[in-house]
Parts: C-alpha cells; structure tokens; sequence
C-alpha cells in the first residue's frame, strides 16, 4: 500500500513507522490514524519483521497530537465519541498486536502523541522531548486512552496532575514518574532505538507474544484472573519447540536457533 501521511521502511527483523507531517508537528488526522492501522496489520502479518519502532519526521515533534483543525468538524456528542473510539481502536490494536511496538520519542509527544506512546510497549525518549495531555487547555479531555493508560503507567495522582492540568514534563522527569523507560541524547535515540527492536525481534516469537498478552492481561484485570492467565500461557508456551530447543541450548552452552513453532 502506499501510504500519504506515514513512511514504512523496514529492516528485517525490524520496522519503522514515521509520521510524515512535520509542518503540523506531525498531528494526527483520520487519514494518518487510517494509514497507521494499515502499517501495522502489513506488518504484523510480515514474517521477517519481528519487532516495530513508531516516530515521527523532523527534529521536533514526535506526535503534536490529534489535528486541532479537525475538531470543529466534529458537530455531535455522537460524532465526538465516535471519534475517540475509532482512534481506541487503533491504539488498542499496537497494544495487543503479537509484536513488540516501540516508541522512539523524538519531540512533543503531546496529547494523542502521548497517548500513541503509551499505546506502544516500551518508550524510549530523547533528551530534548516534552511529554503531555494538554487537551484540558482546549477544552476537552484525553479521547485516545490517555486516562486510562496514564495512571497504569504513572499512578493516580501523577496521572490527575497532567491531565488537570494540561503541563508538559520533560523526558527526564518522564523518565522518574515511569512514563518513558529510557532517556537517551537526541542524537542517539533511532541507534538505541534499533538496537532495542533488534534485541527483541531476535527472541522466541511465541513466547514473546504470550509474555507480552500475560502482561496486558494482568494488569486488565485483578491479580488473581492475571495469575490464572499467566499460568495457562506457561503452559501454553511449554508446548513449543523453542521452549525445548531455549533450554537446551543453555543447558549446551550454545546459542539457540529459535523457528517459532
Ligand atoms: N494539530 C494541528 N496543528 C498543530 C498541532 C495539532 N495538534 N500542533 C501543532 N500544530 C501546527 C501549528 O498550528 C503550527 O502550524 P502553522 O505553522 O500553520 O502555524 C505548526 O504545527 C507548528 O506549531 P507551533 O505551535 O508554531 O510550534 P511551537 O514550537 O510554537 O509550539 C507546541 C509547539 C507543540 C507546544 C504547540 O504547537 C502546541 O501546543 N500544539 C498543540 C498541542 C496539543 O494541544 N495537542 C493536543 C491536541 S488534542
């Protein structure tokens, strides 16, 4: 598919999505949500890529959010709510996909940016990005997960500070209240960023996948549904043969050779 608002460039075992509209710092329109939801089924359907990077184009911005132009479109509480639940989607989509996602936060990613993030499985900052849901200042409220996802990551009160008040935090101060994992130079973060991505796409598929739906499902629900979950998956991953070939190969003292089956 070619894409308008998006590049697509991949490097088995890795991919990278960049947002391609840097003159809007890279905001969100139906028609990049649209594109995005496309790149990540070809992708996760794609057998050489393993693991997945989201950026976005240009020094400054990662996402600047959703397309404040596009708002005043929106003309009913019904269309409002439609709105936000098709960009759910989407988001909800990265989260669940069988692949690792990674953001590489390389600016602003503030309101839908930020929430896009959060949407990923892990988050790597560079220095120079600003994190925030500023939507309070509009007149509105996060639509794409972001009160929700927020205070799993941050906890309640952090979580109620920025959505209250609508302040950008540093990558560093991201960093401390658990809402990037890593922080590194600006000029370094696509570099750590592959690295990671390589790391993880280098890993036994299955038990990648069903690490990562344990985690989701875990913390979706209570301790003891997640724990029963975790259990059926540990089962479940025990039938493959990388686990065999996994703990042989330790037991070898050679590298495994994962065939994800
Ligand atoms: N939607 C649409 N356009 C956006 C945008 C968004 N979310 N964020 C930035 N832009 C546009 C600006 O309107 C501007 O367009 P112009 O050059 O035609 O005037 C361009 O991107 C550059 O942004 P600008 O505001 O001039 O850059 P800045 O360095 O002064 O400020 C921000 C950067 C990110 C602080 C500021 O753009 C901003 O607050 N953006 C909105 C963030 C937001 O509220 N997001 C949540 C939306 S729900």
């Amino acid at each position: 598919m070619d894409y308008e608002n998006i590049l697509v460039d991949r490097e088995p075992p890795i991919a990278i999505i960049t947002f391609n509209r840097p003159k809007v710092l890279n905001a969100l329109n139906q028609a990049v949500m649209d594109e995005l939801n496309a790149a990540i089924g070809e992708l996760n359907a794609d057998p050489t890529i393993g693991a997945i990077i989201l950026t976005g184009a240009g020094q400054k911005a990662f996402v600047a959010g959703a397309d404040i132009s596009q708002f005043n479109e929106l003309t009913s509480m019904s269309e409002a709510a439609e709105f936000a639940r098709r960009g759910q989607a989407v988001l909800d989509r990265i989260e669940r996909l069988s692949k690792p996602v990674i953001a590489a936060i390389n600016g602003y990613a503030l309101g839908g940016g930020c929430e896009l993030a959060m949407a990923c499985d892990i988050r790597v900052a560079a220095d120079t990005a600003r994190l925030g849901q500023p939507e309070i200042n509009l007149g509105i409220i996060p639509g794409y997960g972001g009160t929700q996802r927020l205070p799993r990551l941050v906890g309640r009160g952090m979580a109620k500070y920025l959505v209250l008040s609508g302040e950008h935090i540093s990558a560093e101060e991201a960093r401390r209240i658990g809402l990037v994992e890593f922080v590194v130079p600006a000029a370094e973060l696509m570099e750590f960023t592959r690295a990671l991505a390589r790391k993880l796409a280098a890993k036994p598929p299955i038990a990648l996948r069903l690490a990562k739906r344990a985690i989701n499902e875990g913390l979706e629900g209570n301790l003891a549904r997640g724990l029963v979950y975790e259990a059926d998956q540990f089962g479940t991953v025990f039938e493959t043969e990388d686990r065999v070939e996994g703990i042989n190969a330790f037991l070898e003292k050679r590298k495994p050779v994962w065939k994800g089956r």
